[in-house]
């Protein structure tokens, strides 16, 4: 089926969704999105959104902590865009009804959460995003000018003179179609699916990312990557989230001979920010040869209950009581702190290309995201980019750094992976502890596979498993290229052969364009 309208967003998460309401007031809305609409990193969002509410806050204080997290590469025009209008998106999500959780007083209950400096992240129980996503779906299928196509995994972005005109995409029949629109919105999520362990549900393959890059698109920053300290670590389980918000609530990281550890390593201890709590966990596991667990035994079991009934859940389906257990757990990718290069208003550099939430880079993050930050990063820029949509094209006011650009893949007569090579390979050889001996080993073999990938691209337009696997190809040879160039350690990309942060050479930005 080809359809046209005013405005083409992709992707029905937070971002997505919110920009969708604000369009719908401008002409005819297009949401396509490639599973059920409901399905995304968004719905399994836990700990909550942060925003400057409480007595003890400001946005000044929520910039202060944002950029200490950035450890150095936050765009400080971007945070302040974030911290100064988050509040107001957040208190509109109050209005249309969101139930956030609630004190005494009937004020939003604030958690705390590592590396923020007060109680700051609003949050429904530990199922936030789930909550979140339930109120503005709700808003989005009774708008009258949205329609939204499920079921259809955009594959290919369609240009015209040089500008973004719309979206080839394919449904799980093989049905293939043309969306064409004036204004298109990428706001496809994450990536944590190119690595073998991680928190991301299973559409979070970098889909956007990937197109994108096809496309041309400037990709900022995409060696980092967030790699979360607690996922559930039980062998035929999921890696599910074990919130940063049990931690704020007084759970503590143990070694096998119950030692809290942490502190050993970080000063902040288990509240230090994820990437050094994560590094933490692999040098003890590394030291003693053992596990680590997370234990909340020392605190109340029934506010445990209350507060985290989904974990709780969780580990009781891999046989373990939250209140009473330790909980064994293992770093896994949790979050792409890069993305599409964008400006405040969410233009790319391709005219008529917007892109928003965890797909796009504003520099927000910096080189390591602050905790439920990235709700409110795609609340805000997603409102922000529809406002952009709506107005008269300009031209993207990127901010500066280094260029790299890098011939696209040539096709190459070798077979195309299966996803687990892929994922395999990425969190071996460019995960959390990288160095060149395997980052250019990465490198090698993901350029190999691309141009597999290259060669049976048109002959498998409509399938569905080699379009995940096209995917997890283009974007883990965007960040195994950006490691192995960043010789440095900063935020949530660690070198072994660089292990100091390196100022006076890479307190900069690098994006990539892939010559088209
Ligand atoms: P998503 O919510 O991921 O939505 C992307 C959408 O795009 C999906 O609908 C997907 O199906 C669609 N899509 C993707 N590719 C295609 C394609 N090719 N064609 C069509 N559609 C496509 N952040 C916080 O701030 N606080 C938290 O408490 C928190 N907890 C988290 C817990 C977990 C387990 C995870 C995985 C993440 C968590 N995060 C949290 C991060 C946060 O949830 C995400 O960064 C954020 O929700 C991203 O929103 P988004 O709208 O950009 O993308
Ligand atoms: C968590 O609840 O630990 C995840 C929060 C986030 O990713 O911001």
């Amino acid at each position: 089926m080809n359809l046209s309208g005013d405005f083409l967003v992709i992707g029905s998460g937070i971002a997505g969704l919110r920009a969708a309401l604000s369009l719908a007031g401008a002409g005819e809305v297009i949401v396509l999105t490639k599973a059920d609409p409901r399905e995304s990193n968004t719905g399994y969002a836990q700990g909550g959104i942060a925003a400057a509410l409480g007595p003890d806050d400001s946005p000044e204080l929520h910039a202060r902590d944002t950029i200490a997290a950035g450890d150095g590469l936050c765009e400080p025009a971007a945070v302040d865009v974030l911290v100064r209008e988050g509040p107001r998106y957040v208190r509109e999500l109050i209005e249309w009804g969101v139930a956030f959780d609630v004190d005494a007083e009937g004020r939003p209950a604030l958690g705390r959460e590592a590396a923020h400096s007060v109680r700051r992240v609003l949050h429904a129980r530990d199922a936030s995003g789930r909550e979140l996503g339930r109120l503005l779906w709700s808003r989005v299928s009774t708008t009258p000018r949205i329609k939204v196509l499920d079921d259809a995994l955009a594959t290919q972005l369609l240009m015209s003179g040089g500008c973004c005109d719309g979206v080839a995409y394919v449904n799980t029949r093989g049905e293939q179609g043309l969306v064409r629109a004036g204004r298109t919105l990428l706001a496809t999520g994450g990536a944590g699916q190119v690595f073998r362990e991680t928190t991301n549900p299973a559409v979070a393959t970098g889909d956007g990312l990937a197109m994108a890059a096809r496309a041309g698109a400037s990709i900022g920053d995409i060696e980092f990557v967030q790699f979360h300290p607690t996922a559930l670590s039980v062998e035929g389980a999921p890696r599910f989230l074990l919130s940063e918000a049990l931690r704020g609530e007084g759970a503590r990281i143990l070694n096998e001979a119950g030692e809290a550890f942490v502190a050993r390593y970080e000063p902040a201890g288990d509240l230090a920010s994820r990437d050094l709590v994560a590094r933490a966990i692999v040098r003890e596991v590394e030291r003693t040869g053992s596990r680590v667990y997370l234990s909340m035994a020392h605190l109340d079991p029934d506010f445990i209950r209350r507060r985290f009934p989904t974990i709780a859940q969780a580990c009781a389906h891999a046989g373990l009581d939250l209140t009473r257990d330790r909980i064994p757990v293992s770093p896994a990718a949790h979050y792409v702190m890069g993305g599409i290069d964008t400006d405040l208003d969410g233009r790319t550099s391709i005219p008529h290309l917007f892109a928003a939430g965890e797909v796009a880079c504003t520099g927000v993050h910096g080189a390591n995201r602050l905790a439920s930050n990235s709700l409110l990063e795609g609340l805000v820029f997603g409102a922000r980019a529809a406002e952009a949509m709506r107005g008269p094209i300009r031209a993207a006011a990127l901010r500066h750094g280094e260029v790299v650009r890098h011939a696209p893949p040539q096709p190459e007569a070798t077979q195309v992976p299966d996803e687990f090579a892929v994922r395999d390979l990425m969190w071996r050889d460019a995960g959390l502890l990288r160095a060149r001996g395997s980052l250019e080993r990465a490198v090698a073999q993901l350029e190999r596979w691309a141009g597999a990938a290259e060669a049976a691209r048109p002959a498998r337009a409509g399938d569905h498993g080699f379009r995940r696997v096209g995917s997890l190809v283009t974007v883990g040879l965007l960040i195994a290229r950006a490691a192995l160039r960043r010789e440095e350690s900063r935020g949530g990309h660690f070198r072994t052969d660089f292990p100091a942060l390196d100022d006076l050479h890479w307190k900069r930005h690098v994006s990539d364009v892939l010559t088209t």
